[in-house]
């Protein structure tokens, strides 16, 4: 076993990184629009099935496997069967190429922080975003022409994500969660109780909580709904096996992942209350529905609340609050995603954390750079995330529940050790749920998001830009993961069979 590896000190601050993971661009603009919709309040049944039967089980299957295997996903992959190994690396890829585009976004907020002091965008958000401040071209390309006023603060961006992940799990990841997810909290709790005071606000809830059950007959929104919890609980691509790798033998791992799942849920349901009193406010001002006010991802943060903050009494300090919290949030999201691709490459080739965060965090920033601060990356960002989302974390998902569960026959084993660690049981009705709920959800997701995207293409794009950005890319990741599975692993690195009964016998025996 690699007894050098790092750990967190304590469960406290385990539970802390994770739930700074977690909580990220996701909670805070993705779930209260795909909430809207998908059904406004009736939303909340088929996410919290998805919770329950799909983000909770495989919550605890991505610590089991982290925790059981001490590695990150490769060589965990590696330990529970040789030829799984391309599993971990098709993960890395995965956040590879998440965390690229993501910290664009973490970026534009840092920006927009700013702008709202002084209400930069005038009485024209749509116009300064993707004009003045994005300088976007019309059309859909890749082109390299550098937008400085988002370059140099994706620049800052990737500079703190490697100072953080240079000092290390504890020291780097643990404590800059100890510092973010509290100060997050607060100032977002703030902001959200101040929109409720707003006139309107309680027709934006209406709009938000007004339930339309007649949606939930429509496949859609029980895709939606999965698609929500994986991107949102930062399951199913590598990050909670990475972090789970770091937790000491004796773990509560079930409890802990209890308290993670439903932290992120209220902080994800908190946010759908504070965008839609916002968003109420603004349709009262505009004298509309709140119907007509709504817009999703981009235009929601970057456009609907600009509007907002132009109009609200004391707007400078909310907007600057605002985007300060979707900073937060997705710093240290985008920490524990790129933590992902440096732990992997320390289990393979052998390197000091130092060497490989420099080496990783470096060729990630080249890439980032080069493809999204310029005047064609917006397109590129929506096409690549579009796909990324939906094919690849689904896909990689289901193949990976597929084998444990049904190739290897592992689940029982990886129940026998959440139970062995943890204070929080579970049984038959974790393996019905990662065995046959899970796996048919996902298979009927994976391949309906395949027709459509291959019939319909994705919104505006040319078929060969999707075809570039969005399918190549995905098998390009299958492809490397296969290659760097090849590849010889460092000398000496345990790469044997799990440590199962040493760690069991170990953990029950304290
Ligand atoms: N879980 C992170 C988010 O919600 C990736 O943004």
């Amino acid at each position: 076993m690699d007894t050098q590896r790092e750990v967190w000190s304590t469960r406290s601050v385990f539970i802390l990184a994770a739930i700074g993971s977690a909580v990220g661009l996701g909670n805070i603009w993705r779930f209260p629009f795909v909430a809207y919709e998908n059904g406004a309040g009736a939303f909340i049944l088929p996410y919290l099935i998805a919770l329950l039967t799909a983000g909770i089980p495989l919550l605890f299957l991505d610590y089991a496997i982290g925790h059981k295997f001490r590695a990150s996903p490769p060589l965990a992959f590696r330990r529970l069967s040789r030829w799984t190994e391309t599993f971990g690396w098709w993960q890395v890829g995965i956040c590879f190429v998440i965390a690229v585009y993501y910290a664009v976004i973490v970026a534009w907020a840092a920006r927009y922080a700013f702008f709202s002091i002084g209400q930069l965008w005038g009485d024209d958000p749509e116009g300064f975003l993707f004009g003045t401040f994005l300088q976007q071209e019309d059309g859909a390309r890749v082109g390299f022409d550098l937008v400085p006023g988002v370059a140099w603060p994706l620049l800052l961006v990737w500079i703190g994500t490697i100072a953080v992940l240079a000092f290390g799990v504890q020291r780097g990841i643990g404590a800059s969660a100890k510092i973010f997810v509290p100060l997050l909290v607060v100032l977002f709790l703030t902001l959200v109780i101040r929109s409720l005071f707003l006139d309107g606000a309680i027709d934006g809830l209406n709009a938000f909580f007004q339930p339309d059950w007649s949606l939930l007959t429509n496949p859609t929104v029980w895709i939606a709904a999965y698609g929500q919890i994986f991107f949102s609980l930062s399951i199913a691509f590598g990050i909670m096996i990475t972090y789970a790798s770091y937790l000491k033998i004796k773990t509560n791992l079930t409890g802990s992942g209890l308290v993670v799942a439903f932290s992120n849920s209220s902080f994800e349901i908190l946010a759908g209350i504070g965008v839609f009193a916002a968003l109420g406010y603004m349709a009262a001002i505009a004298q509309t529905g709140v119907d007509e006010v709504v817009s999703g991802g981009i235009g929601l943060a970057f456009i609907a609340f600009p509007q907002i903050i132009s109009a609200m009494p004391g707007g400078s300090i909310f907007g600057a609050a605002f985007f300060t919290c979707l900073l937060f949030a997705g710093f240290t999201s985008l920490i524990s995603i790129v933590q992902v691709v440096v732990s992997s490459v320390q289990d393979k080739v052998g390197l000091s954390r130092g060497p490989a965060v420099l080496i990783v965090g470096g060729a990630m920033t080249a890439v980032s750079m080069a493809l999204f601060p310029t005047t064609t990356g917006v397109g590129v960002l929506d096409v690549v995330d579009k796909f990324v989302n939906n094919l690849g974390i689904v896909g990689v998902a289901l193949v990976v529940i597929i084998t444990v569960v049904w190739v290897l026959r592992r689940s029982g084993e990886f129940a026998e050790h959440l139970n062995a660690v943890s204070s929080f049981k579970i049984g038959r009705v974790w393996q019905l749920c990662i065995g046959i709920a899970t796996p048919v959800v996902l298979g009927y997701m994976l391949v309906s998001e395949m027709m459509t995207l291959a019939e319909d293409g994705y919104g505006t794009y040319p078929a060969s830009f999707t075809l570039a950005l969005g399918w190549t890319v995905q098998a390009i990741l299958i492809v490397v993961a296969i290659g760097l599975t090849l590849l010889p692993w460092r000398k000496g690195t345990d790469l044997g069979q799990p440590h199962s009964a040493e760690f069991i016998t170990k953990a029950g025996s304290r």
